[in-house]
């Protein structure tokens, strides 16, 4: 069956015919793809087709997709259980491997998803704090915990409003949102409000709005507020984590949070979030404390598995070295595609996080975007799929280099780039 039937089945029994809204193609021309199957940094969509792939499941295949290692772990697992719904030595063990790698951190707990990690980071942070109010900043996305789906309210409102359907006024009336890249806004904040902050959340290198990398000053008045006014600081490392850098974002900052949230890369695959965080703050969990947070799947063997084996994997010497420079060029070489071509065009990157904006200036708020261009960003995403290079259907989202991707995956990506900006003109 080919992508147009599956799509044709799929509307007509999932909502938008997708389990993740951003899957749809809402902003670029075209029907979503079915993939069929994928290894390394290639897949294969029901038409026959075959993709470089650089969305790779929204972040988490750093090795690529279908690792040996991974798989042959997550089916050693499967063979001894799914599920057990009681303690496994594979927990102690990936919590052991996250630890040693996240030395500012002694205790992590497991859940299944980011939106898990930092729905229950939050509670945490209010319950050892003691206090309502979370800082979030316009252009981070968190997940889709009900305080998370905020937007700054209107005119001189301090605190934001529901940005979903659904969410009651209630349940966001203790989130301010503030503009990143914005340290006087945050003074002033706290000077008014710093009493009732229990916590500052922040993706460290924003990557949900584009890739808004902050000035170091902008983190570390995140840092020195939260500990002046006695509340928390969490890293929101979902996507960072165990991508920019061995240790996530942190180290690469220099800048040290109380918590941090985890997903993606560190479940290789499979369902797995963490938070993290000092002994003294985890023990406010239960079962040894009064915050109370569960769930039926936490720590789930095939998941911790394969999420181990994704961690090894990463500690191998150069690993991050190699990321980089694959990373650095292919922002070169989509620099010089679009520069050849009469394309104004800024390639942001951190390590393997990389995204394209079409404007002369990497923008560090989410302000700072210029939206009307991500029409362009549209019509580039058409052209490469006519090429075979899939890249994340919205001009907001990041690409991701893994270890799979090649020099000559690269060239043939820039390539492409470079053609379709040539048929342009
Ligand atoms: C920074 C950040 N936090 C939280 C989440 C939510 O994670 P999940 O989609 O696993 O619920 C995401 C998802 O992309 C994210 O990028």
């Amino acid at each position: 069956m080919s992508n147009a039937s599956w799509w044709e089945r799929a509307v007509k029994v999932l909502p938008g015919g997708v389990n993740s809204p951003v899957r749809a193609f809402k902003s670029v021309p075209g029907d979503p793809l079915f993939f069929k199957r994928a290894n390394g940094c290639r897949f294969v969509d029901e038409d026959g087709k075959e993709y470089i792939d650089w969305c790779l499941s929204w972040g988490p295949m750093i090795l690529g997709h279908a690792d040996a290692d991974v798989q042959e772990a997550a089916i050693e697992a499967m063979g001894e259980g799914a599920s057990f719904g009681a303690p496994s030595r594979r927990e102690v063990m990936l919590a052991e491997a996250f630890l040693a790698r996240m030395p500012h951190f002694e205790q992590v707990r497991f859940v299944s998803s980011g939106t898990e990690a930092v729905m229950s980071a939050l509670r945490l942070a209010r319950g050892v704090t003691g206090r309502d109010v979370i800082v979030k900043f316009v252009g981070c996305y968190h997940g889709h915990t009900d305080s998370m789906l905020v937007e700054a309210g209107s005119g001189l409102a301090t605190f934001g409003t529901p940005s979903s359907g659904g969410v009651p006024a209630g349940f966001t009336d203790s989130t301010a949102v503030l503009p990143l890249d914005d340290v006087p806004a945050l003074e002033a904040f706290f000077a008014e409000h710093g009493d009732k902050v229990a916590a500052v959340i922040v993706e460290p290198f924003p990557a949900n709005a584009g890739l808004l990398v902050q000035t170091p000053e902008f983190i570390q008045a995140c840092r020195d507020l939260t500990t002046k006014h006695g509340a928390l600081l969490i890293f929101d490392e979902v996507i960072t984590g165990f991508r920019v850098g061995r240790s996530g974002a942190a180290p690469v900052l220099g800048v040290m949070p109380d918590m941090g949230t985890y997903g993606k890369i560190m479940g290789g695959g499979f369902p797995v979030g963490a938070y993290a965080a000092s002994q003294e703050i985890m023990d406010q969990i239960s079962p040894n404390g009064p915050v109370y947070q569960a769930g039926t799947l936490s720590g789930n063997p095939v998941a911790m598995a394969a999420g181990l084996a994704t961690l090894n994997k990463t500690g191998a010497p150069g690993f991050y070295e190699d990321l980089e420079r694959k990373g650095a060029k292919l922002q070169a070489g989509l620099e010089k595609a679009a520069s050849d071509n009469g394309i104004t065009a800024t390639v942001v990157r951190q390590g393997s996080l990389i995204w394209t904006v079409f404007q002369d200036e990497a923008p560090r708020s989410f302000e700072a975007i210029d939206g009307s261009k991500m029409e362009i960003y549209g019509r580039l995403h058409r052209g490469l799929i006519e090429r075979g290079v899939y890249l994340a259907p919205s001009g907001w989202e990041v690409g991701f280099v893994s270890a799979a991707h090649t020099d000559d995956d690269i060239d043939t990506t820039v390539a492409a780039v470079a053609d379709t900006f040539k048929s342009w003109s």
